[in-house]
């Protein structure tokens, strides 16, 4: 039967209490962790957020109806202990922020009872992730778990207190818009005054934070929830949340240099290190060339060598199609592995492929100096030397190469490179490496829509020394785009803001934008920017990722207090449900069932 608190008050949270504490009467409340009965000892541990505390039921020191009580508690059971903190009469627990005290109870109450749990409550379970989401609430008291949006919670605090200080204003802005142009699908809401009618939940709050700006607001910051209707991944959910911030009259470095300064001070405080500032800057170019990503790792090297020209008079049908078609060939050096076994090269070949790759051409050279390679044959010796010259190979390495359109081998290469630096655990989860990615292109050629897309959104600012390619070359032409990468995750992005409605009017041009499609999309913007718009430009991080990155973790669900699994739903409230007939009559809706 559950007893009432009545009377009591909790005086600390479980490890909140410290040798400091010895002597003194306190009052615990939590859920007990495990209860193991010695006949006559009873030790109970009680866990609450902060951490665990030892109770001692013990004939002699606490009344015997009291050690009867204990012996009968069990897992997850809530219980309020009140009692004298005192040194550990048995071995201190090196593993318990508490291991040196205990607590001599004087009062037990049992606030609550529990069944047992589908799944033990501790650290590093091995539950499988279905179980564990679809008892969340659960799976939320394992302590990884509490630490991880304790640290959110916190990287949050910190945020607003810092951006409160550099004058930022903290603006709510409306979750039932019109569609935004960030890219993604949108998730729709039907309207049921406006039948027939919807209302689109935000991909970001973009066009509003520009509007703020128009309205003098300087500077803005929102932690801001998204909504993008896109397939999932580890670093995807179809909610999510952004730090995202405007800022008036700046341009690339004044956003830059805010921006790092927040970094430094989240890293600084939450964990303890320094970010060493300036946070290196390369160009999308450079970052392409050297490591085939737009979100490289600098954690490591394997940097991509561009061997088109050594190759270019060589025989091998493979590398000469590609050069004459325009592409290129690259290379990486993983260096060390030349000893590879044939099984796991193939596996790299078909982990190639399904990056777009046509296939890996690969040299192993030995130990001893001879060389494994499926293309030898069509080479000459002297094209072989050059080519192992110009990876700087030594024995013992591994040369992959990959021949192709340029975005392949970028595709290709960059992902193998990450692949095998996991293989070979290049990656530490303690090492982070920053770098902004700065000067993308603009625009992006959708071979699906046959027309350019905007790389960023629709209202990025050209680089002025490129606007003369804009009719002629529109793919050369670079945007005052950035982003913030880290270990090899985009964990934001931003960029300056067209402000002149000239340009604006090209950029939708080039777009495949009629005049009026762009007025009937857009038409409230471009009609605030008709009346005095300053200068701007802003940044949105992925607070999800950041906070993964900064907990360790693989995943952003475990960043997540309810995250939604790969196919978008959530397996605690079994939403997306069927909702009532009468539900959709009002709402002038009638469900076509295409699919199972
Ligand atoms: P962008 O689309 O690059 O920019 O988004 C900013 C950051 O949000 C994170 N992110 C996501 N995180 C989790 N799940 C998702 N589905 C997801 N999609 C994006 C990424 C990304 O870097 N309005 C612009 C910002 C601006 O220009 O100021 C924007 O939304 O970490
Ligand atoms: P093939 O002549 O098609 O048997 O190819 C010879 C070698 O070149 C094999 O190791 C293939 O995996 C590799 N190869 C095929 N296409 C490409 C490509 N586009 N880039 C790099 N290597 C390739």
């Amino acid at each position: 039967m559950a007893e009432s608190m009545q009377g009591l008050k909790r005086t600390h949270r479980c490890a909140e209490l410290a040798v400091s504490n010895i002597g003194e009467t306190v009052t615990v409340m939590g859920w007990v962790q495990k209860n193991r009965n010695k006949g006559g000892l009873v030790f109970v541990d009680v866990r609450d957020r902060s951490g665990i505390i030892q109770v001692v039921f013990e004939e002699g020191k606490s009344d015997a109806k009291l050690i009867e009580k204990a012996a009968k508690l069990r897992a997850e059971f809530v219980v309020a202990v009140v009692g004298r903190v005192e040194k550990r009469s048995g071995a201190v627990n090196e593993n318990l922020a508490t291991g040196e005290i205990e607590i001599i109870p004087t009062e037990l109450r049992i606030l609550s009872e529990s069944e047992t749990p589908p799944f033990p409550i501790e650290e590093n379970a091995k539950t499988r992730e279905e179980v564990r989401l679809k008892y969340r609430y659960l799976d939320l008291r394992r302590p990884d778990l509490q630490r991880n949006l304790m640290m959110r919670s916190q990287v949050a605090t910190l945020t607003r207190q810092f951006l409160a200080e550099e004058g930022f204003l903290e603006i709510e802005t409306p979750m039932m818009i019109g569609s935004t142009p960030e890219g993604a699908r949108d998730y729709l809401i039907p309207s049921r005054i406006h039948q027939g009618h919807f209302y689109a939940l935000p991909q970001s709050p973009q066009l509003f934070k520009q509007l703020l700006m128009c309205s003098g607001y300087d500077r803005y910051f929102q932690l801001a929830r998204c909504f993008r209707d896109e397939d999932l991944r580890a670093d995807r959910q179809p909610e999510f949340t952004q730090i995202d911030m405007e800022l008036s009259f700046v341009d690339v470095d004044d956003v830059i240099d805010v921006n790092e300064r927040l970094l430094a001070k989240l890293f600084k405080e939450v964990l303890g290190l320094e970010v060493t500032l300036p946070i290196p800057r390369m160009t999308w170019q450079e970052a392409m060339d050297r490591y085939g990503s737009d979100k490289p790792d600098i954690r490591f090297g394997m940097e991509l060598h561009d061997v088109t020209e050594v190759v270019k008079g060589c025989e091998f049908a493979v590398f000469r199609g590609a050069i004459e078609n325009g592409g290129s060939v690259r290379g990486i050096n993983a260096r060390g592995q030349g000893g590879m076994p044939r099984k796991k090269i193939d596996k790299l070949v078909s982990f190639a492929k399904d990056y777009g790759a046509k296939g890996l051409a690969y040299i192993a050279i030995q130990e001893d100096g001879t060389v494994k390679s499926s293309f030898a044959k069509f080479m000459t010796e002297e094209e072989m030397s050059a080519l192992v010259q110009a990876m700087d190979a030594e024995k013992g390495d591994l040369l992959l190469f990959a021949a192709d359109r340029n975005k392949v081998v970028w595709d290709v290469l960059g992902a193998l490179r990450l692949e095998l630096a996991r293989q070979t655990e290049l990656l530490d989860k303690s090492d982070y490496k920053f770098l902004w990615v700065t000067e993308f292109p603009l625009l992006e050629w959708s071979e699906e829509q046959n027309r350019y897309t905007a790389m960023h959104h629709p209202f990025t600012m050209p680089m002025e020394e490129d606007l003369k390619y804009i009719d002629s070359e529109p793919g050369r032409v670079r945007a005052k785009a950035y982003d913030i990468v880290l270990n090899g995750n985009e964990i934001g992005g931003g960029s300056v803001r067209i402000f002149n409605p000239e340009i604006q009017s090209k950029m939708f041009e080039v777009l495949g934008f009629s005049p009026e499609q762009a007025q009937e999309q857009f038409g409230f913007l471009l009609t605030a920017f008709k009346y005095g718009v300053p200068p701007h430009a802003g940044l949105a991080y992925g607070l999800d990722r950041l906070v993964m990155l900064m907990a360790k973790e693989d995943s952003i669900r475990d960043v997540i207090a309810f995250p939604k699994v790969k196919d978008a739903s959530d397996l605690m409230t079994e939403a997306p449900t069927a909702v009532d007939q009468k539900q959709l009559d009002e709402l002038g809706l009638a469900v076509v069932k295409t699919e199972e």
